[in-house]
């Protein structure tokens, strides 16, 4: 029987792992939570420890290994297993420069000319202030390197900027992945999450999704790693599938060709769009999350074949369920600062054929779940309309309960 290897272990994890089980393959997950062990064998390696997952791939005779996090993906995971002649989904090191790098991502989208807001780069904090006293506000900062989502902050006005380039530049809040920054152009507009399959010549662009950034309603607070999504996007239509397809992805394989970079895998674009324009606010180089928790669950197509074709340079096409889905997520009270875990969750997790709790941060002891992370449960709800979707995520959030769980009221509003 076919063996996969899913590495990760948020509710993105959680949804490629469902997916894959409607087939009869073998799975394993490294290193899983909660959820993912009833539906896979987890395995204690992290995503970061790559020689111990080359180990066990060989060890195990894995035939396929999907990759879910950006971490493993940028240190080169899929380098190491193509020169190892296993079989693996996902970019190489170099493609993935186009997440772990903004200052890269923002100087490719320059080059070829891809919509992008006006933006710097420095890893000075002298001339970062001084290019701050001829912009407007707010301003967008952003450490260049992999920050698991935090690394994005609005500056309201020139105090919040200043003290944003040293906490990022001086005091390394962000270590490494601060050690530069760019400031970009803030624009106001629909955000749209554009994923796509890309085996190397050709770009087939998902359904639109929908993440909700900020922590609280109203998309105030904090941002955080995505407090729910849903897709796809109603008032984001076929014509604008259409026009990114010829605006954004072909131009986008054109110019990774002339940079000599091999994109095999997912590429998610994280749009705005504003007065009928779009911008590229930043690449993620992976499925993102919470998107996936609502993208899968309406993928009509065959997960495998979609990767295998992938990665053979066989793209053809994708279908979607003519649906909608919506994901809330459920999480610790705290997130995204400190928040306390080994909370035991109650109520009904077992979920429908049209509702999918998928465990983002759990883990599972003496067949009860408890709480291990910021983000706990994706809470899914599938409708013929976004509304019913909606009512679907909300009505079995409501029978789900853990200590200090917060979830926002607004997902999809
Ligand atoms: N939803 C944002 C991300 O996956 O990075």
């Amino acid at each position: 029987m076919t063996k996969i290897l899913v590495i990760g272990s948020g509710g993105r994890e959680h949804a490629l792992v469902w997916k894959l089980n409607q087939s009869d393959y073998t799975i394993f997950c490294a290193p899983g939570n909660g959820g993912i062990s009833d539906l896979a064998q987890c395995v204690p390696i992290k995503a970061d420890d790559l020689s111990g997952l080359l180990a066990f791939t060989k060890q195990e005779k894995i035939n396929l290994t999907i990759v879910g996090p950006e971490i493993p993906l940028s240190a080169g995971i899929v380098d190491l297993f193509q020169e190892n002649n296993l079989k693996i989904f996902g970019p190489n090191k170099k493609a993935a420069q186009l997440e772990s790098s903004k200052h890269f991502a923002k100087n490719f989208c320059r080059k070829y000319g891809l919509p992008t807001p006006d933006f710097e780069s420095f890893t000075d904090s002298a001339r970062a202030k001084s290019y701050i006293e001829t912009k407007k506000f707010p301003i967008v900062i952003k450490a260049s390197g992999l920050a698991a989502g935090k690394g994005v902050i609005i500056a309201e006005n020139k105090k919040q900027a200043l003290m944003t380039i040293e906490r990022i530049i001086e005091k390394k809040e962000f270590g490494k992945a601060g050690e530069t920054i760019v400031i970009e152009d803030f624009i106001t507009g629909q955000e749209v999450s554009m994923l796509a399959f890309c085996d190397g010549n050709t770009i087939i662009p998902m359904i639109p999704a929908r993440d909700h950034k900020t922590l609280l309603d109203g998309n105030k607070g904090p941002n955080t790693g995505g407090m729910g999504s849903y897709a796809p996007i109603p008032e984001f239509k076929e014509k604008w599938i259409t026009r990114l397809q010829a605006e954004l992805f072909d131009p986008m394989i054109k110019a990774l060709k002339k940079e000599d970079i091999e994109y095999k895998g997912i590429i998610y674009a994280g749009l705005i769009v504003a007065d009928n324009n779009f911008y590229i606010l930043e690449f993620n180089c992976r499925w993102g999350d919470p998107e996936a928790e609502v993208l899968l669950p309406l993928l009509k197509t065959d997960l495998i074949s979609l990767c295998y074709d992938t990665i053979d340079g066989k793209l053809k096409q994708v279908e979607w369920k003519d649906e909608y889905a919506l994901t809330v997520i459920a999480a610790s009270g705290g997130y995204p600062d400190k928040y306390e875990t080994g909370k035991l969750i109650t109520g009904d997790l077992a979920g429908t054929d049209d509702t999918m709790i998928f465990h983002c941060g759990t883990k599972k002891e003496h067949n009860q779940y408890f709480t291990a992370g910021g983000r706990v449960l994706a809470v899914t709800g599938i409708g013929k309309t976004l509304s019913q979707a909606r009512e679907k995520s909300y009505n079995a959030l409501k029978n789900i309960n853990f200590a200090q769980m917060y979830y926002r009221t607004d997902i999809g509003k």
